[in-house]
């Protein structure tokens, strides 16, 4: 059993990226991991996303004591096994939600290395246009020392017939995860 934190970023429900975490959910669960989930962009404008770090040197501002990333997503994180991060593309980019929750880890770099990740993106471009978003995720796979279990880059997300593939994709990586 495998303590899993799973990231998504899209503010769009249903969308394609959440289509992904779904499935990989779905899969995870059935193999008997324990899952917390955090959907930075369906949380509404209670949880404002943007970067505050207290414990940088030279870059403190305060953390509001309501804040739902310090409060609810860095103890999992802490805690987990697996991350899993989920996004959308935009503007070959991931998308900004999810951004905002990753730039928190700079407060716990130390404290959240060796840990193991997936990835889960989705765009309506093809596997080269999302060659930035490969580039970058790789960069912080090594960087925060989180080597890789799988990931799922769905291209062509308009297409449903090829999202339910990459979605079934999504949910057997969820299921070898123990
Ligand atoms: C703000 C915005 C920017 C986007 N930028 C790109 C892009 O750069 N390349 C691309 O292929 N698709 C782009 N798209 C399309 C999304 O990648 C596509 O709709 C994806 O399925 C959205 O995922 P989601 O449903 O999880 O939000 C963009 C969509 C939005 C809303």
């Amino acid at each position: 059993m495998a303590k899993i934190v799973i990231l998504t970023g899209s503010p769009h429900n249903p969308g394609t990226s959440k289509t992904l975490a779904d499935a990989f959910e779905k899969g995870a669960r059935e193999a008997g991991n324990e899952i917390f989930r955090y959907d930075a962009g369906l949380q509404g404008k209670a949880a404002p996303h943007y970067l505050m770090l207290e414990k940088a040197s030279g870059m403190e501002v305060g953390i509001p004591d309501d804040d739902p990333v310090e409060n609810k997503v860095i103890p999992h994180l802490l805690k987990a096994d697996v991350v899993v991060l989920a996004a959308s593309m935009y503007y070959f980019g991931i998308n900004a939600e999810l951004k905002t929750v990753i730039d928190r880890f700079y407060d716990y770099n130390h404290e959240l290395k060796d840990r193991h990740s997936v990835i889960l993106v989705s765009g309506y471009g093809t596997q080269d246009d999302m060659a930035a978003i490969k580039l970058h995720m790789q960069k912080l796979q090594d960087y925060m020392r989180w080597p890789s279990l799988g990931e799922v880059y769905a291209d062509d997300s308009w297409n449903s017939g090829k999202l339910a593939k990459h979605a079934q994709e999504a949910y057997e990586l969820g299921k070898q995860i123990h």
